[in-house]
């Protein structure tokens, strides 16, 4: 058994230990899991490459791990709850037992349908429990995941399956979101126009619509299930076979998929788990997130089923049927850690207190926060509202290539200050640097957060473009992994994230590079040219403002502007809608005919000060027309 960090003490002295003797701290905390071989070596790591490999030529399966591992001391404890989108529907009790037994069929499903080990499986499905089995099944077979959220549209779908030439699809009829019905299966259709390595399409029931099914192709989940076993043995991965690939957004291009492989993922995600969120046996444990993101992988899937934790699968939206629904479903099952995010704590706190006013909340022992950077008035009202002010508030910083939380309080341990991720989880090595690259010592200092170490769920690759992945993250600061993200350490030795740094924007707790969104709006027929930049939302963070120069025509430029957006939904989703636009007849530019965003995000935020000197622009005049005409 894996044992928790259980004072402050304990948690800078287990800090010293993986920082004095990595090698032995890892390997104790992954002797607690079960190996079929276990490691020659702890680890070994060149960030020049990247080269990083865990638990070196281990063999092992994670669903042992979930299931055999722990299957004699709670088989019959609940596993997975599952909350419908409609709240008078009924919810579904899975226990350790059944999810084990569906999780077998399924993968001998997925054999029959000639799914080996290696092959790329695309996930595109609700939050039901389905497509927690379609996961975990994927992993026992030794089979890669790679979910898609099921707001992409059906371009970004079709661009993640040739990314990562995928041999199946794993959808549903349709997907209920708040008070819409999303007709998903029909957008598989659509991508898979565009498309020719996938050979079958299982599509689960779960809305009734009616869909078109392509013989031959398509296969009903209730089908393929039907006579197999509910047995099955697991496959034997290598340590760094690979789990899953997650797409994710970066500051150029299409969205790269991160690559996470076997023991190092495990071992991560369960420490991790365990010590932030400081599980205790009965407790009962809800991430809102969706499991299309990293949240939902390593904090609703692994992490809790690791640890043989009770974990709540939520299919609708925090506001669906009424901006109560949150705490109803805290009440209703006694959730006693909460974890969520800034935007969506924002979008509750601006509907006042009344909708909180019917339920206790009395169960909550941990609130959690993640996505982005949480600001301190939301900070106040989350920890004072829905924790009572007795509930620790853990902020926790990470990303989908670091695979698990890197920098977060643990739960009552940590002393809370407001806003700030806090502290390092053992094992990680942050660093500050400056745009130089010099580290930053001491305290009261702020730059770009670096990770100087290798720790056990990093990313090991960019799917299919290593170069990439080199590019990306390890070569802005060479010899350490780049996140991407600004911070500071403040006068204790706190740390506070303050964001992205790089062409990256955070709508909704949402990645989104600002040339894929360009990339987008520049496929509107009307469109030359485009310069997209993020800029202080109140509930999301950070809102999409998009400058466009189209081609003269005449049209209405609220039609086409409308087509606009539409069009990025089209391409992206809607997660990705410009949430303001405007009309412009040029962009500034350097000489060298380089956007100067810096001017673009400026005005977006209502901040006309210190433009800089904008006489050496290409073209200054359209500077003044850009504010003139700012839509804010
Ligand atoms: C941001 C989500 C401040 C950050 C797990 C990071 C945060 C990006 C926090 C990764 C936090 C995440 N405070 N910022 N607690 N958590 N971020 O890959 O900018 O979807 O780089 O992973 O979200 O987003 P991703």
């Amino acid at each position: 058994m894996m044992e928790k960090i259980n004072s402050l003490s304990a948690y800078f002295k287990e800090y010293e230990n993986s920082i004095e003797d990595p090698e032995n701290f890892w390997s104790e905390i992954a002797k607690t899991f079960q190996w079929q071989k276990t490691w020659d070596n702890t680890f070994s790591w060149n960030f020049n490459g990247p080269d990083v490999k865990w638990f070196e030529n281990a063999k092992l399966n994670i669903t042992e791990n979930i299931f055999e591992r722990n299957l004699h001391t709670h088989s019959e404890k609940t596993a997975i709850i599952w909350e419908p989108n409609d709240p008078n529907e009924k919810s579904i009790h899975i226990s350790y037992k059944e999810l084990f037994e569906k999780t077998c069929q399924f993968s001998n499903a997925l054999e029959a349908n000639g799914i080996k080990k290696g092959d790329r499986i695309i996930i595109y499905m609700p939050m039901i429990p389905e497509a927690a089995i379609a996961m975990l099944a994927s992993a026992r077979i030794g089979a890669v995941h790679s979910v898609v959220f099921a707001g992409f549209s059906s371009s970004a779908l079709a661009d993640r399956i040739n990314d990562c030439q995928a041999k199946m699809v794993l959808t549903s009829d349709g997907n209920y979101r708040g008070a819409k019905n999303i007709e998903v299966k029909a957008v598989v259709d659509e991508a898979l126009e565009k498309t020719n390595t996938v050979g079958k399409v299982i599509v689960c029931k779960r809305t009734g619509s009616k869909v078109q099914m392509k013989t031959g192709r398509d296969l009903w989940w209730h089908d393929v299930i039907k006579n197999q076993s509910l047995q099955h043995k697991a496959a034997s991965l290598d340590s760094e076979d690979l789990l899953f690939i997650l797409y994710t957004s970066g500051s150029t291009g299409k969205p790269k998929g991160v690559v996470h492989t076997t023991a190092g993922y495990m071992v991560y995600a369960q420490y991790s788990f365990l010590n932030v969120f400081q599980y205790e046996h009965d407790d009962i444990y809800w991430c809102t997130a969706d499991i299309g993101w990293i949240t939902g992988h390593s904090y609703i899937i692994y992490g809790p089923l690791l640890t043989g934790a009770t974990t709540i699968m939520f299919e609708g939206v925090p506001t669906y049927p009424h901006p109560g629904r949150f705490w109803e479903i805290v009440d209703k099952y006694k959730v006693n850690q909460f974890y969520t995010a800034p935007t969506a704590i924002r979008a509750l706190q601006a509907k006042g207190l009344e909708p909180i006013l019917p339920y206790k909340l009395d169960s909550l022992k941990v609130i959690g926060s993640v996505g982005e950077p949480i600001n301190e008035e939301a900070w106040h009202w989350y920890h004072d509202n829905i924790g009572k002010g007795n509930c620790p508030l853990v902020d926790t910083w990470w990303q989908t290539e670091t695979g698990g939380i890197m920098i977060s309080p643990l739960a009552g341990i940590t002393p809370n200050k407001p806003a700030h991720a806090s502290l390092p989880l053992p094992g990680v090595q942050p660093v500050i640097l400056d745009a130089e690259g010099n580290e930053l010592k001491g305290n009261n200092v702020e730059g770009n957060l670096c990770i100087k170490f290798p720790w056990p769920s990093m990313i090991r690759t960019t799917y299919g473009d290593h170069k990439r992945c080199k590019d990306t993250y390890f070569s802005t600061y060479p010899g350490t992994y780049f996140t991407g993200d600004g911070v500071k350490r403040d006068h204790d030795g706190y740390l506070r994230i303050l964001g992205r740094v790089d062409d990256v924007m955070n709508v909704s707790g949402h990645r989104l590079g600002t040339a894929e969104v360009e990339n987008a709006i520049n496929e509107h027929s009307g469109v030359i040219e485009s310069a997209v930049v993020g800029y202080p939302h109140e509930i999301k963070g950070q809102g999409i403002y998009a400058y466009v120069i189209c081609s003269i025509n005449d049209q209405a430029e609220s039609d086409l502007i409308k087509e606009i957006i539409a069009t990025v939904s089209k391409i992206i989703g809607p997660i990705a809608k410009p949430d303001k636009v405007q009309i412009v007849s040029g962009l500034p530019k350097t000489r060298s005919g380089k956007i100067m965003r810096r001017i673009l995000r400026k005005v977006a935020s209502k901040d006309f000060s210190n433009l800089g000197d904008t006489s050496t622009l290409l073209n200054p005049d359209v500077v003044e027309e850009i504010i003139e005409g700012a839509n804010i």
